[in-house]
C-alpha cells in the first residue's frame, strides 16, 4: 500500500508548487491521478515500460489493453507518432480538447505501453491542469481513464479516491470533469477515419473536417464470438452496474407511464430526466438532466451509475438515448453498461 497524497490545485503559488512534485513522481517512475475535462486519468511515464506496469496493476487491467498518451501541445505527436495531413487538420480543429487519434508508433513509446500494438494513441487535453502538468514533466503521460477495471470512469476526485487509495502516489483534485464522458477516438489511415470510440468532438464535427468517416461496428452493436476488434478496449465489459440496468426506449409518455408503475411494484432505481421528478417517487431517483439537455446528461451520467449501485436497487432504469450528435457516446456507454438489455414501449 502506498501513502496517496490529496490536494487540491489551486490557481496560485502552492498549486504550482504541487504540480512539479507531481511531475516529479512521474519522471521517477510514479503513479499520478490528473484532472481532464472528459475524466480522471491514472498517468505514468508513457516512454518507461516499468511505469505502464505500474498502470495496469494499479487498476487491475488487463495488460493488452493499450493506453493513450498524453500530450501538451499538439505539435509533440510527431515524437511519439508518425502523423500526416489528416491529423493536422484534426488537431486543427480539435486540440487541445476531447479527441484521441490512433497513429503509427515510434520507438520511444515501449510496446508494453501500447499493449503490444505497433500504433499509438495520442491526446492533447484542454484541461489546463493536466497542460501544465505534462508540461512541467517533459515527457508524455500514459493514463487511462482513473477507475479500476470495470468500474466507471471518475469524473470527481471523490470517485478515484474510492477505487484507487493507496494505489497511486497522488491524487491531483481540479474539481468536476467538465464533459464526464471519456474522449472520442479516432484511427487515422491516410485520409479515412474510423470512429472507434464516441464523444464530444461528435461524428458530425470529424464529417466537417474529414470526407472519410466510418463508424466502427462495435460502437452501436455487440462484438459477435470470434471478432477481432478495432481496437482492444471494445472486446472489454466495460462498466455494469451490481444490479441489471435496463434502457428504455418508445415514447416518452409510455415510458414514463412505464417507470410509475415500476416504481410500485419493484425495487427500482431509476436515472430520469429532470421533467419527470413531479410525476415520480423520490425515492432512488438519480435526475441526469433535462430531456433534450444531452451535454448535462454526459456530465452526470457516470456519477448517477455509480450512486445507482449504492442504493439497494434489485433493477436499474434509464431513458435510451439517441444516437445523434453527443447521445452517440451516452449511446454507446449506457448500451454497454446495460449489456444491450434496451425494452421496447
Ligand atoms: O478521455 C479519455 O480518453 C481518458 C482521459 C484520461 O484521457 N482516457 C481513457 O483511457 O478513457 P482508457 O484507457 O480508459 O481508454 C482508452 C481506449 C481503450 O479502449 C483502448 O483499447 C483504446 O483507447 N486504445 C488505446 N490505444 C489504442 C490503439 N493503439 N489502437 C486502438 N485502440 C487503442
Ligand atoms: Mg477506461
Amino acid at each position: 500500500m502506498l501513502q496517496t497524497e490529496y490536494i487540491k490545485i489551486t490557481e496560485d503559488e502552492a498549486g504550482d508548487a504541487a504540480l512539479r512534485r507531481a511531475a516529479s513522481h512521474l519522471r521517477a517512475g510514479e503513479l499520478v491521478v490528473f484532472p481532464t475535462e472528459t475524466v480522471y486519468g491514472l498517468g505514468g511515464d508513457g516512454t518507461n515500460a516499468e511505469a505502464a506496469k505500474r498502470i495496469y496493476a494499479a487498476k487491475g487491467r488487463p495488460s493488452d489493453n493499450p493506453l493513450i498518451i498524453h500530450i501538451a501541445s499538439p505539435e509533440d505527436a510527431e515524437k511519439y507518432a508518425y502523423t500526416n495531413k489528416t491529423y493536422e487538420k484534426l488537431a486543427k480543429a480539435f486540440m487541445p480538447g476531447p479527441l484521441t487519434v490512433i497513429l503509427p508508433r515510434r520507438e520511444i513509446i515501449p510496446p508494453s505501453t501500447t499493449g503490444g500494438l505497433d500504433s499509438v494513441a495520442i491526446r492533447c487535453p484542454a484541461h489546463p491542469v493536466a497542460r501544465r502538468l505534462i508540461e512541467l514533466c517533459g515527457i508524455p503521460i500514459a493514463a487511462p481513464s482513473a477507475n479500476l477495471s470495470g468500474k466507471p470512469s471518475p469524473t470527481c476526485a471523490e470517485h478515484v479516491r474510492e477505487d484507487l487509495d493507496g494505489r497511486v502516489s497522488m491524487i491531483l483534485d481540479g474539481g468536476e470533469s467538465e464533459i464526464g464522458l471519456e474522449s472520442t477516438i479516432v484511427k487515422i489511415d491516410g485520409e479515412r477515419l474510423t470512429l472507434l470510440r464516441p464523444g464530444a468532438v461528435t461524428y458530425d464535427a470529424l464529417c466537417m473536417v474529414c470526407e472519410h468517416v466510418t463508424i466502427a461496428d462495435a460502437v452501436t452493436h455487440r462484438l459477435a464470438e470470434n471478432e477481432r476488434p478495432l481496437s482492444p478496449g471494445m472486446k472489454y465489459r466495460h462498466y455494469a452496474p451490481s444490479a441489471p440496468l435496463v434502457l428504455l426506449a418508445g415514447e416518452r409518455d409510455h415510458q414514463l407511464a412505464f417507470l410509475k408503475a415500476a416504481q410500485k411494484k419493484e425495487k427500482c432505481a431509476i436515472l430520469c430526466y429532470e421533467e419527470e421528478m413531479p410525476y415520480l417517487d423520490g425515492e432512488r431517483l438519480l435526475c441526469v438532466g433535462s430531456a433534450n439537455d444531452l451535454p448535462t446528461q454526459a456530465h452526470k451520467l457516470f456519477h448517477a451509475l455509480r450512486d445507482a449501485d449504492t442504493t439497494d436497487a434489485d433493477i436499474i432504469y434509464a431513458h435510451l438515448p439517441p444516437m445523434e450528435g453527443l447521445g452517440l457516446a451516452l449511446y454507446n456507454r449506457m448500451i454497454r453498461a446495460a449489456a444491450h438489455t434496451v425494452l421496447q414501449l
